[in-house]
């Protein structure tokens, strides 16, 4: 309650100046009028609903947590209102660059008319039996745990009102996921909660009940994410309520470290098998992984084995080693694995070289937050994206980097009731179904501006890097793009080690 001790103050003072302006002297007014505006103010800001972190730091909030500009941080399109007509149009001020500044999209003399209709793309390959039509912009998984109950209940609402799907994080299928009717894709991390049986292995009943409900569209394996590969997910103990601890079937108030690897698969074989036998127990729904790619020659190890055993994933999401976390070991974030770029590109490349492409779609996350970079991350070989930060910003978050230590101040990412009830849920809905729409329009937009109609039409040649030192060129030009089923056919020089090295049956 520490935090609402200046408006307190405030007010205390403010009527202490009124009394004295009443009964000793006028004078006094000098001091109770800024004293009142600043309890107004405050006043203000309790009752405000759409920035939860001035709810919770009444006047103080103001000073502390002010918003960065957008050209700095990169604020969500969720932070605007829409406009009348539905074009925003907004000055763009001297020198500031909106996307990275050595690299533009193609715009064209032919430009098309920007469709209405939001684009989606089918996932659910030949071993999908029940197909879900993804959006270009999804909700990137984040857990019940990591975020507060009311945040996880305000992303499945959002999604719902927008036709998105929210990923459920590691921490498992929880009822707030449940409560607000968006599309969920299921992740299992190597903690298997939410299907976990007594010993911390997979409970493959557990999982096929939960499949089975309806909200569930999609199951994703969780390999490893981008903050932190290679280590398991961290949940502090501060974080660890009763209903946490129920869910997650584990202690409360201890910290949470999930394993670093899976314990049912240990080889590249036995992970396309495990897929496969995940999509079987969830009756056909599209079932995915998702992974930071740490070296190419281990992928393209995970390639040969869906060639090998004929089975492959509905889905792959490639996540960078630019993604966030709400917590990760100290000195890790960043040194592990791939930027998105490489690995996006290397997936990409690996499973059009195996002849796989067509019937696996390509998620890719990492730093998503306006429409230009969906766009760049189609035209680098992604079907769609998702996004985390920039999902917690339209809530409200402020970035106050406090996700581990459970003082988020804006309610989103701890699990302290005083807190999380700063966070309204219609609004906050309303927030990220609009930083959704938005982003996605203006995704459709700039493909317009480029002359592309489908996101389908999209391809390297339609990014180009500037370089100081030569001529710019296209990611057509920058980099090699293999020709479906020539890995197979006899891989190029360049990747003949890598191939040679890929062993279905041992990770790197
Ligand atoms: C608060 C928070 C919690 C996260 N929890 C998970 C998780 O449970 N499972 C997972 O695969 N990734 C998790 N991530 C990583 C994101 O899903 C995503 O891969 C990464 O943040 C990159 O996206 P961004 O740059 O849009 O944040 C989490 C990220 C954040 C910020």
């Amino acid at each position: 309650m520490r935090r609402f001790l200046p408006l307190l103050l405030v007010w205390v003072l403010g009527t202490g100046a009124v009394l004295a302006s009443l009964a000793r002297s006028p004078w006094w007014w000098t001091v109770a009028v800024p004293l009142l505006a600043a309890a107004c103010l405050g006043g203000r800001d309790l009752l405000q609903r759409r920035r939860p972190v001035l709810r919770n730091h009444p006047l103080v909030g103001r000073l502390r947590y002010r918003p960065e500009p957008a050209a700095v941080r990169r604020v969500p399109a969720g932070a605007r209102e829409p406009s009348g007509d539905g074009v925003e149009v907004r000055a763009v001020p001297v020198g500031v660059a909106h996307g990275p500044d050595d690299e533009y999209l193609v715009s064209s003399l032919r430009p098309v008319e920007a469709s209405e209709e939001p684009p989606s793309v089918r996932v659910g390959g030949p071993g999908c039996t029940r197909p879900y039509d993804m959006a270009l912009l999804n909700v990137s998984a984040m857990s019940f745990g990591a975020l507060s109950a009311r945040a996880v209940l305000a992303l499945n609402r959002g999604a719902e009102l927008g036709r998105f799907a929210q990923d459920t994080g590691e921490g498992g299928l929880s009822e707030h996921h449940l409560r607000g009717g968006g599309d969920l894709v299921w992740e299992i991390g190597t903690g298997y909660f939410g299907c976990r049986d007594a010993d911390g292995g997979f409970d493959a009943r557990e999982f096929a009940d939960k499949a089975a409900l309806p909200e569930v569209r999609c199951v994703s394996l969780k390999l490893s994410q981008g903050a932190s590969p290679g280590t398991g997910g961290v949940l502090p103990g501060v974080k660890v309520s009763a209903e946490i601890a129920r869910e997650r079937k584990v202690p409360a108030g201890e910290t949470v470290v999930s394993p670093a690897g899976h314990r049912e698969f240990a080889t590249p074989r036995e992970l396309v098998l495990f897929v496969a036998r995940l999509r079987e127990l969830a009756g056909g729904k599209p079932t995915g992984f998702k992974l930071c790619v740490g070296s190419r020659q281990e992928f393209l190890a995970v390639c040969r084995a869906m060639v090998a055993e004929g089975v492959a994933p509905d889905f792959v999401v490639v996540d960078g080693s630019e993604g966030g976390t709400g917590a990760a070991p100290a000195g890790l974030a960043g040194h592990l694995g791939m930027r998105l770029t490489e690995g996006l590109i290397t997936v990409h490349n690996a499973l059009t070289g195996v002849g796989l492409r067509g019937g696996v779609r390509i998620g890719a996350s990492g730093g998503v937050a306006t429409g230009a970079d969906i766009v760049r991350r189609l035209a680098q070989g992604a079907d769609y994206t998702n996004a985390a930060r920039s999902m917690m910003r339209a809530l409200g978050c402020v970035g106050a980097l406090r996700c581990h230590t459970g003082g988020c101040p804006a309610g989103v990412a701890t699990q302290d009731p005083l807190r999380t009830r700063a966070l309204h849920v219609a609004e906050g809905a309303r927030r990220v179904r609009l930083h959704q729409h938005e982003t996605v329009r203006d995704a459709v937009r700039i493909m317009a501006a480029m002359g592309v109609r489908d996101p389908g039409g999209l391809g390297p040649a339609h990014l180009v890097r500037r370089s100081d030192t030569g001529p710019a060129r296209s990611y057509a030009e920058l980099y090699e793009w293999l020709a479906p089923g020539e890995l197979l056919a006899g891989p190029p020089r360049s990747w003949e080690a890598d191939w040679k090295a890929a062993d279905p049956d041992g990770f790197c």
